[in-house]
């Protein structure tokens, strides 16, 4: 880890997503002030639904301009906007139908189209929205943990280098039996906030072999972890189980 991450750990799994949606707020007020937009890429998955849930109770009152808000994904299933499985389906029903009108402008990834031709598109996207910036600078990307070290779509089994030239790619998760479009690792990287909500006690032993092992760089998690820029990691006390009981 560098000098810049930050762990923080909390009792419940709740007040660590409160804690998220308070950085959430302050990094866009920051963005806001300083470049005139939000840019903030989500995960799917369960840890983020009290996050949002979170954001969505505080978004009337939080005094920021959503329509400056520009809303990605760190990965998406390759599934309809419509399906359960879907990661724009999760924020939709728990954030994005909560904010205040207009809303924040949404970017999400073609799930409903053929894999390598949503990862094309959404890298369109980026070059449009970044300026055709060599790598897309995010503002804040919320970041989960698989038990596996994965995040976002980028799974340990995998050769990330492959993927380095790319912005987003396709990927099929063999484990899961599903293909998805995932930002890469560069990408990742580049962003100028990083925060991880890690909970649960599933997630204990990958939380200490990250943060309590020698990094375990075989982890696309560690590496991404590993980004100059700030890193927050907030945990629940069953996720940071070695901390408390190194
Ligand atoms: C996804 C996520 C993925 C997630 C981890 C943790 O599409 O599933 O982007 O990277 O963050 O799998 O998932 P949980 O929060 O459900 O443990």
């Amino acid at each position: 880890m560098t000098g810049r991450s930050g762990v923080e750990i909390f009792k419940t799994a709740e007040a660590a997503a409160a804690r998220g949606a308070e950085l959430f707020l302050s990094a866009s007020r920051e963005a806001l002030a300083s470049r005139g937009r939000f840019t903030v890429a989500l995960s799917g998955g369960t840890s983020p639904i009290p996050l949002f849930r979170c954001l969505a109770a505080r978004a009337p009152f939080a005094e920021v301009d959503w329509s400056a808000v520009h809303i990605f994904w760190v990965d998406e299933r390759c599934v309809p906007p419509d399906h359960p499985e879907s990661n724009f389906c999760l924020a939709q029903e728990h954030l994005l139908s909560k904010l205040p009108a207009p809303g924040a402008v949404i970017h999400r990834v073609a799930g409903e189209l053929l894999p390598d031709e949503a990862a094309r598109l959404y890298e369109a996207e980026l070059s449009a929205i970044f300026s055709g910036a060599e790598i897309p600078v995010f503002d804040l990307l919320l970041l989960g943990v698989g038990s596996d070290g994965h995040t976002a779509s980028l799974f340990p089994d995998m050769d990330l280098e492959r993927f380095s030239e790319r912005r987003a790619v396709a990927v099929y998760v063999e484990k899961l039996r599903s293909s998805r479009v995932t930002l890469t690792l560069p990408v990742l990287t580049s962003a100028r906030r990083i925060i991880f909500l890690v909970t649960g006690s599933g997630k204990a032993g990958i939380i200490a072999k990250i943060l309590g092992g020698s990094g375990e760089m075989h982890y696309p998690a560690a590496r991404v972890a590993a980004s100059e820029n700030q890193v927050s990691w907030l945990l629940d006390r069953d996720a940071a189980n070695w901390i408390e009981n190194p």
